[in-house]
């Protein structure tokens, strides 16, 4: 997911001929439009927030049926725009998993907040909503006042809301999605990015959306929070640019992104079948062999990932060195569960605190995902996977 892991690239480049992520053929479909788009911004001028942002903003809030879309620079932007809008800081507990990517939690601890986490479910990777009033009890404990929740879609599946909008409400938090890995994935019906007051989505390049740099979007259906999100994306701005009514940031997208956006947006859908295409494919050659993602009934995965578990770290360690040999890049998501992060020494925790987390950390790891993968290279994936295990 964190696409410019440096050993990842080496790794990749020198010995790989297979993308891990393929965004050249991509890149290849889209040139002419891009260009045309590119053109068009270098003739208006307006290179941050022009037209291109609010023609985004809509398509973005129609496609995920949100009232409102603010894009920002960011997916870890979209996460702390919301907590800052909110007043979330010292003294409140903010409640997500520490199996995830360490700007969920970084952006609590940069609001002021502190995070408490709750273990997942082994099954689909996310956070366990049986485990969510532990860890409201934990919060209260530490003399914290339990505020928010935020659920992570991990690998591009929603998380199971149904479960986690009674506990949030039971327990008087809010949710906030993040759904940085899976816009464009679905559950009952609804689409990833439309949970929770407000939700946030990253368009870093390897996303299932991702833009030629770094970006991002947050989703609500609330009035009063969308105009409190515009106002923190730039700096707290009031009546104008230069009266500031709150601490806000420079959390503004520029427009050549949310062109190459726009583009990728015509395509989208086309590429979520293709990955669906892939999923099951893989699916259908390994699941004999290893524990392939458990899609719950009624849930469409954005599959930003395709992460299996290994029997053990050793079987794991096999596997991906194996796969290396043959040129195909592997990664794993995540090495290291938040909680044993250095990071996040202060918070108190040790290991077996959140014991799944911790057995998936050595047991988990991601092929190639992309909507341009070949049968050919499919085949080759799956007969070397098969041939360690
Ligand atoms: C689960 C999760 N949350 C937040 C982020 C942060 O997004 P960005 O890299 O766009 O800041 C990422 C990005 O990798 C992510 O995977």
């Amino acid at each position: 997911m964190e696409g410019s892991d440096p050993i990842f690239f080496t790794y990749a480049s020198i010995y790989s001929f297979m993308q891990f992520i393929d965004l050249i053929t991509q890149k290849n479909r889209i040139r002419s439009s891009l260009l045309q788009r590119f053109e068009a911004i270098l003739d208006h001028g307006q290179f941050i927030m022009g037209p291109e942002v609010c023609e985004l903003e809509s398509q973005l809030a129609a496609y995920t049926g949100s009232r409102f879309c603010v894009s920002c620079s960011s997916g870890t932007d979209a996460l702390l725009m919301p907590l800052l809008a909110k007043d979330v800081g010292p003294g409140d507990a903010v409640i997500t998993t520490p199996f995830t990517f360490i700007a969920t939690a970084e952006v609590i601890s940069l609001s002021g907040a502190t995070p408490v986490f709750a273990d997942i479910d082994p099954a689909t990777f996310n956070i366990d909503p049986g485990c969510i009033s532990g860890a409201v009890r934990e919060a209260t404990e530490k003399g914290l006042n339990p505020k928010v929740l935020i659920p992570v879609d991990l690998f591009g599946l929603p998380a199971d809301y149904e479960s986690l909008d009674t506990i949030a409400a039971g327990h008087g938090l809010w949710i906030l999605e993040d759904a940085a890995q899976s816009f464009g994935s679905s559950t009952h019906g609804r689409r990833a990015g439309s949970f929770g007051l407000a939700a946030a989505t990253s368009f870093f390049p390897a996303k299932p959306l991702g833009c030629y740099g770094d970006g991002g979007a947050v989703f609500t259906d609330d009035a009063e929070l969308d105009l409190l999100l515009r106002s923190v994306r730039v700096h707290g701005s009031g009546a104008d640019k230069y009266s500031n009514d709150r601490i806000g940031i420079n959390g503004r997208l520029d427009s050549m992104q949310a062109a190459v956006l726009l583009e990728k947006l015509v395509i989208f859908d086309e590429e979520l079948a293709a990955r669906q295409r892939v999923a099951e494919a893989y699916g259908s050659r390994l699941r004999s062999k290893l524990a392939v993602p458990a899609i719950p009934d009624g849930s469409v995965s954005a599959w930003a990932q395709y992460s299996l578990l290994a029997s053990s770290g050793k079987e794991r360690d096999d596997i991906m060195a194996a796969l290396l040999k043959e040129g195909i890049p592997s990664a794993i998501y995540y090495k290291i569960p938040l909680h044993l992060q250095k990071a996040f020494s202060s918070l108190g925790y040790r290991e077996g605190d959140f014991p799944v987390s911790e057995e998936m950390s050595r047991r988990v790891f991601s092929l190639p995902m992309h909507p341009y993968l070949s049968e050919e290279e499919i085949g080759k994936i799956c007969s070397v996977v098969a041939a360690c295990v």
